[in-house]
């Protein structure tokens, strides 16, 4: 996400402070005890400012909902958001997805929520989309077994792809769907898919049920220097490389 900076950051993260937890990997393996009782867990990752989030988060209010997002300048806008509403049970984490497993526990997580993130297009960008096998693989490091990834994209190629990618880590796939809005709104928009709806773009959205291994492989090691990155001229000139698929129907 290409944000302007936004004057005040530091004054304005302060005062929305309490919804923000800057020392995650302390609260591994204890999440559900920071707001007390057997609380489902669910992540959003890269929740941008975090409408999703939010209004997901107060429709349950049984679950805790902890966002990650490494953009700052966007987070700031959840964290108000979230104080403006009251809630009670969200937390915001600064952090990048990659070191998920650094902040959660082996089983810790029941749900995992993918809404509209970078589509990275070019072959050589693949690794830093967050439907990676290797982002997957780590996904998988901190969900139970029968855990879900939430998975919303416009991107149709970025989509017809990652259902490739889901059963390479082991996750079954299920309610895929191509047009998740032809019957009407359904569900919780976050702010992207609400400005794609309104252009008329169909949205995608599959779930990826995590399936038992007895013995989880070795990581991939990350990717050097890191996830950071934005777009650069040749992403915008190059056209992605389809994968084919029976349950393509040759629409975009
Ligand atoms: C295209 S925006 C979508 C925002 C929001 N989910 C929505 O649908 O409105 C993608 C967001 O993911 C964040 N993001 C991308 N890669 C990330 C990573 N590796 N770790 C944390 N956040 C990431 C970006 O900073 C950005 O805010």
């Amino acid at each position: 996400m290409r944000m302007r900076k936004k004057p005040n950051l530091i004054p304005r993260m302060e005062r929305c402070g309490a919804y923000q937890i800057k020392d995650p990997a302390a609260w591994r393996g204890k999440w559900r005890s920071l707001l007390g009782g057997e609380r489902a867990l669910y992540l959003e990752l890269g929740c941008g400012k975090g409408r999703f989030t939010c209004e997901t988060a107060a429709a349950a209010p049984e679950a805790l909902f902890v966002a990650v997002e490494r953009v700052p300048d966007a987070m700031v806008i959840a964290m108000e958001r979230a104080k403006a509403m009251g809630l009670e049970n969200v937390r915001f984490l600064d952090a990048d997805v990659a070191d998920l497993r650094d902040y959660f526990a082996p089983d810790e997580v029941e749900r995992i929520y993918i809404n509209f993130c970078d589509p990275w297009p070019t072959n050589r960008h693949a690794k830093r989309r967050l439907t990676h096998p290797d982002f997957l693989e780590r996904y998988r490091r901190v969900l139970r077994d029968g855990g879900e990834i939430h998975f919303k994209t416009d991107n149709r190629n970025l989509f017809e792809w990652s259902l490739f990618q889901f059963p390479k880590a082991d996750f079954a796939l299920e309610e895929v769907t191509r047009n998740l809005h032809a019957g009407g709104i359904c569900g919780v928009m976050t702010d992207y898919e609400e400005k794609f709806h309104r252009q008329g773009v169909p949205i995608n959205r599959c779930v990826g049920v995590k399936l038992h291994r007895d013995r989880e492989p070795d990581l991939a090691p990350p990717l050097p220097g890191g996830t950071k990155g934005g777009w650069d001229a040749s992403d915008l000139v190059q056209e992605p490389r389809r994968v084919p698929s029976s349950a393509d129907d040759g629409r975009k």
